[in-house]
């Protein structure tokens, strides 16, 4: 009987290893190396009948003579998705989907696999064809064209998409796949490789867009080895607070398209919605004014988004002062109380300080900086900011006020909200004519305590 052979890797990190060791050389983790099986396969996996007839020996082409004209989009009938896809599923295409559990990626791509005109086959290995059910009920209970298969082993899948040829096809997850020619647990590194790689081929043979859902680990990677990322052409990542309505979709990794464009949803009873206009929600807009509110206008991706930030400042009844930050970087919050402190002579040492930014998302954009501190003044002189007034510039250290890019962008977007003025950084170039929105323009943070102390 022909020598079993196994190999060792890092279920962390993917490295490979000949033999055991307690912790791997390459992400320094301990006890993440396990051994797994490997049985020569005589390579079979993904081939039709079909496809190798169309298979051919490749040869050089001129780049003029290619015909990129195949690459005609799918339309998965959902804007958020399409943009964030770069204008639709490309033919061929292997895209994986990742977030954490429960943030609605099933849900996302069923309702997707159910709007779809074309024949779509939802694979499922983690919930049952009935569980499907009584989902798609209540996202939309008419829709001919998707077939549901709660399948694991690659090659019986294959067998269905043989007799069904779909047109899309979705796999929900890729950790619960398995594939004949590799005897490790479903999971596990060198069988997410091998998956992965059947699926790649049957999606390139067959001009065929797979989306993989793929899970990930405590600290936000997509489980399995890096190297998963590497072979698919577009990794997507569905985040957002589980205790919050809002979902955004971003791209990490697109071949065919920006990585910049987002999308945006809300999840209802009924599925995900999809928020054409973020800013009115995010905005809350009451018709008191009330302290330590401000509204900033920063960007996510392309879009302009106005952001409600709020701060609450209050004396510290223990020794050490708190400092908390939801949806904001907490760093960040302790360098612009630096500066407000040492620039603007607000004795803020001795104070808690809390930030949120409303709506339950994380913003990373400089330009909030300016609304954070409006926030933070606001609440510590408990004087209410008018509330169309908004904010877009960065913080320096020495409290100068820095430009943002795409400061017209969010002028535009703010004037159309409905903002009577808006503050931005003096250094910053600004075409635009005839705005109904006053453009104040300050250079240093002494400049903004004038105006709204
Ligand atoms: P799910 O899509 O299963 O998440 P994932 O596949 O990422 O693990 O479900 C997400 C959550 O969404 C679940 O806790 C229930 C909720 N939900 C709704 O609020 N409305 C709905 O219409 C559906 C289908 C789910
Ligand atoms: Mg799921």
């Amino acid at each position: 009987m022909a020598k079993v052979k196994t190999t060792f890797y890092c279920q962390n990190c993917g490295t490979q290893y000949s033999k055991w060791q307690g912790q791997c050389t390459s992400c320094k983790e301990w006890n993440t190396i396990a051994e797994e099986v490997l049985q020569t396969p005589e390579k079979s996996d993904w081939k039709s009948p079909a496809s190798a007839s169309k298979k051919r020996a490749a040869k050089p082409l001129l780049i003029n003579e290619i015909d990129a004209s195949q690459d005609a989009r799918i339309d998965v009938v959902d804007k958020e998705f399409n943009r964030v896809l770069g204008g639709g599923l490309v033919p061929g295409s292997l895209t994986l989907l990742g977030g954490e559990p429960g943030i609605g990626k099933s849900t996302l791509l069923l309702q997707m696999a159910l709007r779809l005109p074309y024949k779509t086959l939802y694979v499922s290995g983690e919930e049952s064809q009935k569980q499907i059910k009584m989902r798609a009920e209540r996202i939309n209970p008419s829709s001919s064209n998707c077939y549901i298969l709660t399948e694991t082993k690659t090659q019986n899948i294959f067998k269905q998409i043989e007799e069904l040829q779909p047109d899309v096809v979705v796999v929900d997850s890729i950790q619960t796949l398995h594939s004949d020619y590799i005897e490790s647990s479903a999971g596990s590194i060198s069988q997410i490789k091998e998956c992965t790689t059947e699926l790649i081929k049957f999606a390139k043979e067959t001009a065929t867009p797979v989306i993989l859902v793929g899970h990930i680990t405590k600290d936000g990677h997509i489980a399995g080895p890096k190297i998963l990322e590497h072979m698919v052409d577009t990794v997507l990542q569905f985040e957002g607070d589980r205790n919050h309505v809002f979902r955004i979709l971003r791209a990490n990794k697109n071949r065919f398209g920006s990585t910049n464009e987002l999308g945006i949803y809300e999840m209802q009873g009924a599925g995900l919605r999809e928020v054409s206009n973020p800013s009115e929600i995010l905005i809350s807009r009451k018709d008191d004014e009330l302290s330590g509110n401000a509204v900033a206008a920063t960007l996510e991706g392309m879009r302009p988004l106005m952001i409600e930030v709020q701060a609450l400042v209050s004396t510290a009844v223990y020794g050490t002062p708190q400092r908390s930050a939801t949806g904001f970087n907490a760093k960040r919050l302790n360098m612009l109380l630096a500066v407000l402190e040492k620039r603007a002579g607000f004795r803020l040492g001795a104070k808690d300080v809390f930030l949120n930014i409303t709506g339950g998302i994380t913003v990373d954009d400089p330009a909030i900086d300016l609304g954070v501190v409006a926030a933070i003044l606001s609440s510590n002189e408990d004087e209410a900011l008018p509330k169309d007034y908004c904010f877009a510039a960065e913080v320096g250290l020495s409290g100068e006020i820095r430009p943002v890019q795409r400061v017209e962008q969010r002028i535009l977007e703010a004037e159309k909200l409905g903002f009577s003025t808006i503050f931005v950084s003096k250094y910053n170039k600004i075409s635009l004519k005839q705005t109904a929105i006053k453009i104040q323009m300050i250079s240093k943070i002494e400049d903004l305590v004038g105006f709204i102390v």
